[in-house]
């Protein structure tokens, strides 16, 4: 079984995944991550994040094992993410490792913008999670704040709202596999919804089409 969960920047899409692995007992991989490390990659090594050729050489040689996901989490390594993210040459570099996890032995559950639609439109259950742009950059703000990567003001609220409006236009505008619902996915808005009743509403949409 695969289970596709694709959605814009904090939406929870993240968590959910996990929550839903840790469930079916299936391996999970945060494709986020992927474009994250190539980003920032590219940053320590002072390369601009335009340059595609340099990019897509960090891609093919990217491996797994080497993402340090907390590092990668930051606010800067999500933005120059969505920089690289827009390169072909990335993205197809980035395929067949995306290819080979979601078609292992027994399934697996792969979370990002293009799950669905490009790298297993097979997947026996797709979920698109979504939110309003209000609600996720105040999901972002209180995990920003959290970690000590912003001040608990207005302002730096106000800055996340920026940052999730200029993420969403760069994920959505691209020309290679923009972000996109799949004809065959659920939607789930959790705008309204905390993420116990979001988990609830996941698993009622992957066990219908389990089913
Ligand atoms: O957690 P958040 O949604 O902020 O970020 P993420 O899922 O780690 O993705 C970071 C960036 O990588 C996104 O803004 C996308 O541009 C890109 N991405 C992508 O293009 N395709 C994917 N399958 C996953 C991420």
């Amino acid at each position: 079984m695969i289970i596709a969960i694709d959605g814009p920047a904090a939406s929870g899409k993240g968590t959910l995944a996990r929550r839903i692995a840790a469930h079916y007992g299936l391996p999970h991989l945060d494709t986020g991550l992927l474009y994250r490390g190539v980003g920032q990659i590219m940053r320590d090594r002072g390369f601009p994040l335009d340059n595609v050729e340099i990019a897509q050489v960090i891609a093919e040689h990217l491996d797994l094992a080497d993402l340090d996901a907390e590092r990668l989490r930051t606010r800067e390594a999500g933005e120059a993410a969505s920089v690289v993210a827009a390169h072909g040459p990335v993205r197809r570099a980035l395929l067949a490792l995306q290819h080979s996890f979601a078609t292992q032995a027994g399934g697996a559950v792969l979370d990002g913008r293009d799950i669905g639609t490009v790298i297993a439109p097979q997947a026996e259950a797709k979920l698109f999670v979504t939110a309003s742009p209000e609600e996720r950059a105040r999901r972002r703000f209180r995990e920003l704040v959290g970690r000590g990567e912003c001040a608990d003001t207005a302002e730096a609220l106000a800055a996340v709202l920026a940052d999730i409006a200029r993420r969403d236009a760069r994920d959505s505008g691209r020309a290679d596999a923009p972000l996109a619902v799949a004809a065959d996915a659920v939607t789930l808005d959790t705008t309204h919804l905390d993420i116990e009743a979001a988990y609830a509403a996941a698993l009622a949409a992957v066990e219908a089409r389990r089913r």
